[in-house]
């Protein structure tokens, strides 16, 4: 046999070998992913802890591995319609709603698509996230002296290190935290100047409770009235349907014409008359909750 042959056999053979490796560890790896969900399903055993640490995992390098709309909305249509529609809308509710215009801070800020339209309201945006690599990306990209990114963890950041603000935008974050609610709520209305607005954007159900839970992903969907009522109750001011967190839904599962997409394409704002006819209204909703210091 010559030399090639013998070194095909040998890649032949380690092949097969690399076959089985990869046959045990998926085996393994189901075993270890059914014993978290195995205790995430029970309702008397408290992983809080587990969660706390899938998240913060799940979110360090989410932007390099997912592009789909349920987490990181880097999907090309969503980004095109979604956000246009809330651009639209935040701009909206800033100029009814917010007096003084100096300085804004985007909470969860991703990849800073509302920092950066924030930063057409305010003198001075902030934006902060928990991903490093997203925050490395955006301040690289950044060419606006109004605009500094914060790598950091919103829930354990010192909060003093931040200053005060007449405007913070929260984009989806309580919706990722369990236990801390009360108390982050609480610091944000603290970072608030006199007059000063908090707007939350959150992922709601219509009735009851829901969290998805898996070994990847973790989030906590609460009742639509949860961010109107107990904690919440004394400075919420109003809420608006936020339509456009729904043209996943539409995307996802529904044959929309081609028509409509050109409509909401020259016009965002249509959006909502779409959803209203083409989405089922228990679907999971969203809204921009305002607070009022
Ligand atoms: C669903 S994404 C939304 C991103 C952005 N606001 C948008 O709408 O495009 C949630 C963001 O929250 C960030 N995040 C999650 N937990 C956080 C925390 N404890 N502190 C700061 N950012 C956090 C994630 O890194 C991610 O960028």
């Amino acid at each position: 046999m010559n030399k090639l042959n013998k070194e095909l056999i040998a890649a032949k053979d380690k092949i097969e070998k690399i076959n089985k490796k990869i046959k045990k560890l998926q085996k393994k790896e189901k075993y270890l992913s059914d014993k978290i969900h195995t205790y995430f399903d029970s309702e008397t055993i408290d992983t809080q802890d587990t969660e706390e640490y899938i998240l913060n995992y799940f979110w360090k390098d989410a932007y390099s591995k997912y592009i789909d709309g349920g987490f990181i909305t880097n999907d090309p249509f969503v980004v095109e319609h979604r956000f246009a529609y809330e651009i639209k809308k935040l701009d909206k509710i800033i100029k009814k709603n917010c007096i003084n215009r100096t300085r804004a801070l985007d909470i969860a800020c991703g990849n800073g698509r509302y920092t950066r339209e924030f930063a057409t309201h305010f003198n001075e945006v902030v934006g902060i996230d928990l991903s490093q690599e997203r925050i490395q990306q955006n301040s690289k990209e950044n060419n606006n002296q109004a605009i500094s990114y914060i790598a950091e963890n919103f829930v354990t950041v010192p909060k003093e290190k931040l200053g005060t603000f007449d405007f913070i935008y929260v984009g989806g974050l309580f919706t990722y935290l369990n236990k801390e609610i009360d108390i982050i709520y609480s610091a944000l209305l603290k970072l608030l100047k006199k007059d000063g607005i908090l707007i939350l954007r959150e992922g709601v159900l219509k009735f009851g409770e829901g969290h998805q839970k898996s070994k990847n992903y973790i989030a906590y969907y609460k009742n639509v009235n949860f961010y109107t009522e107990g904690i919440f109750k004394k400075k919420f001011y109003k809420k608006y349907r936020n339509y456009g967190y729904n043209v996943t839904h539409l995307h996802k599962y529904f044959n929309v014409k081609k028509e409509k997409i050109i409509t909401i394409t020259k016009n965002p704002l249509k959006i909502e008359k779409i959803v209203k006819n083409h989405i089922d209204n228990n679907t999971r909703q969203n809204y921009f909750y305002l607070y009022k210091k």
